[in-house]
Formats: C-alpha cells, structure tokens, sequence
C-alpha cells in the first residue's frame, strides 16, 4: 500500500494519500496545536523549513526579524540573506538575555515584524523560555517563530502558552532529530498567515490550475509542497511521535538530567577541563554537553574518541559560529583569521548528545575512553605546530 501522494489513481495511491494527510493530525497533536487555528507542512528539515518560511513571511528587504546570538545558522542565515536581522544577545553562560531582547523590541518599536528564536541549543543544550519570549513579541507587534530542532525529541512542546499572548505563531523542526529517517520535518503555523503568502519554491501538486497566463494556487498546506512529497519520511515521523509519547517526555527529560550530572561530574575531574555553559544548574538544558581541555586540540580528541572507542562526538563550532565564539571568548577580529584554516585549526568544541537509548555505563565508559586517550592527545597537540592548543 505504497503509491503517490495525490497524484494517483489506485487503492494504494489513495491509501497512502490518506495516510499522508492524517499524520498532519498527529504532528499538530504533538506539539499541542488548536487544528482550527493552526495548520503543518512538511519538509526536508528545519534549514529547509526555515527558509521556506522565510521566503514566505519576508516581503521586503526592509522587513526586520529579530533574532538572538543563540542560534543555529539555520535560523539565523534564512533571515540575513532576505532581509534586516537584529541579534538580541547572550548572558556571561550562554543564556538568552531576555531583558536584551526586549530592551530591542522597545527600540525598535512597532518594526520588528518576527522573532526567532531557538527553543533548546545545539551547542549548550538551554531552553529557551520561548513563551516567555512570544509574549513579549506580541506586545510588541511581532510575531514569533520557533526553531525546535533540538527540542522535538527532548521535551514536551506547546504551541500554547498560559495566555494566549504567549502562544507560538510558528514552531519548525526535523524528523531525524526525532529517531525517524533523515529527509523529513514538518513547520507548524498560523493557517491565516501561511495562506496569504507563499514560498519561493514551485512544481506541481500546489496549484489548481495554470493557464498560458495565469496560475491558481491552492491554500495552505497544499500550496507549501510543491513536488512529489516524502511520503515515507511523513509515515516515519508520525510514528516516531506516537513512540516519543510513549517514552513520554517526563521519562525522557530525567533520564538526560541523570546522564547529563553523570558526564559533567565525571568531566570537571579531569585536568585542564573547560565546560561550556553552567554546570551547576543543569535544569535547563537538554542532553548536550560540551567541553575542550586547556592544552589539547578538540579535533585530535575527537579524533581518538572515534578511533580508538568509536565514540560519535561532534567536534566544531556546530554551525553556530558566533554563539560557539561567544562562549569559546574568541573575539570579532580572532574569529576573522580563521575564515581560511583547515579544519584542525578552527577552534571548536567537543559535543556529546544523548539520546534515549544513552546509558550511565556508557557515561562512564565515554570517561574512561576519554581518559584514555588525553596523554597521547595532549602529545599530539605539541607536535602539530599548527595546532591552536585549547581548541
Ligand atoms: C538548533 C538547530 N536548529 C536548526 C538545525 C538544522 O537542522 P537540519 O540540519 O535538520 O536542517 C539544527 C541542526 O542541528 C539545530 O541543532
């Protein structure tokens, strides 16, 4: 029962087609989303969520988005390439200033037309206060727009806020991040709005007619999916919802707090260690750690850790270079010299991520694997000239 999404005409095209349209259902459900005001569209992911939704909101080059020092390119990028961004900016940690954000919306009061803002960080692993964030924008005249990339297999999320004033006008996020197959995603947001705009990505399957002359769209979602669609990233991440529900987020979200104390406590023991971000009130991050030694490059580490282990970590600035320079203390002009080295001397960090299959034993066995390979790290880092030590 495997056919074409609302193209065909057979059983199995009209099955799947079915298929395909209930699971929007499911991801409204997921994230809480009054079906009457909201509607979902799929995508590949969140860099093409994002920037379909750019290209849809975005009107002028004028237009202005308000952004934080938080986040990933993905959202951060899909508004500087289409029109003015501000960046409201970070505290000491790495948390959100809030106060800055909305001391920005005052200045600029009336202009700004969206924020966005991510709703857990790849690099330090905060939650955000995005309700918070989303009365304040509304108060404002603006509307919010939440990247929950790092979020959807993390926490529980709602489109709803204790007030209305705090509900999430648009919330975008990947499959894969959520154990389903890479190419899927979904962005979550104001029918209203999504119907009066359109994105800049066109094909077959949006539109109900087209003459010589003149092209009818169709409304939202429809007019969002341009192209034959993923059909069975759509079934994979509907599925992947229902087992998340089923692990259930109060589950998921202790687990990673015990891992995550587990990894930070075993870490601050060995010499030389710098931890980003706090690691004394962890409550609010998700499983994300990250951390670099004093006097050893994070690519020979990670290097190793792969090696000898074949332990996955990431290493780099994690496609949020100025947030991950922020946190490094890596200034404007340092960070300039690095726009041609290779990838060794880059500065970055080394990240670990649990996910719900991650263990205590294999906190301890990272560790131990870790340990084990910083005197020939350290070594290493000595007789590579061209490594920058600490990074
Ligand atoms: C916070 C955040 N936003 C956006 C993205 C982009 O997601 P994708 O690569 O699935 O498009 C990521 C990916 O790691 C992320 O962590």
């Amino acid at each position: 029962m495997y056919g074409s999404i609302g193209r065909g005409f057979s059983q199995k095209s009209n099955h799947s087609t079915d298929v395909y349209q209930d699971a929007r259902e499911t991801v409204l459900n997921f994230v809480n989303a009054d079906p009457e005001e909201y509607t979902c569209f799929y995508v590949n992911s969140t860099t093409d969520g994002l920037n379909k939704l750019a290209s849809a909101l975005v009107e002028s080059p004028d237009d202005l988005v308000l952004a934080t020092r938080i986040e990933h390119h993905a959202n951060d990028l899909s508004w500087r390439e289409r029109c003015k961004v501000i960046y409201a900016e970070v505290k000491d940690d790495g948390r959100v200033d809030y106060d800055n954000l909305e001391k920005m919306l005052k200045e600029n009061e009336g202009k700004v037309k969206y924020v966005t803002i991510t709703a857990a960080s790849n690099v330090t692993g905060y939650v955000t206060d995005v309700h918070r964030v989303a009365k304040m924008a509304h108060e404002h005249g603006a509307m919010i727009i939440v990247d929950g990339a790092q979020i959807v297999a993390h926490r529980e999320f709602s489109m709803k806020g204790a007030t209305p004033e705090e509900d999430i006008d648009f919330f975008v996020f990947s499959a894969h991040k959520m154990y389903s197959p890479y190419g899927g995603g979904a962005v979550v947001g104001r029918f209203e709005i999504l119907n009066k705009h359109l994105p800049t990505f066109y094909g077959g399957g949006i539109v109900k007619l087209v003459t010589d002359y003149t092209v009818k769209y169709k409304n939202a979602p429809d007019s969002y999916e341009a192209g034959s669609p993923n059909y069975a990233g759509v079934v994979g991440m509907a599925r992947a919802m229902e087992v998340l529900k089923e692990v259930g987020f109060d589950a998921i979200s202790a687990h990673e707090k015990v891992l995550n104390r587990r990894l930070i406590d075993g870490l601050k023991k060995l010499p030389g260690i710098i931890i980003y971000g706090d690691s004394e009130n962890i409550d609010d991050r998700v499983g994300v750690v990250t951390f670099n030694f004093e006097d050893i490059n994070s690519f020979v580490i990670a290097q190793k850790l792969a090696d000898r282990g074949g332990v996955a970590t990431r290493r780099g600035a994690f496609c949020a270079h100025p947030y991950v320079w922020r946190m490094m203390g890596i200034s404007d002009e340092q960070a300039k010299t690095y726009e041609n080295c290779i990838d060794m001397n880059t500065p970055g960090m080394i990240r670990v991520s649990f996910g719900i299959y991650n263990t205590e034993e294999e906190v301890d066995q990272f560790l131990k694997i870790l340990e084990s390979v910083l005197d020939s790290a350290r070594v290493d880092t000595q007789k590579n000239e061209l490594a920058i030590p600490a990074y």
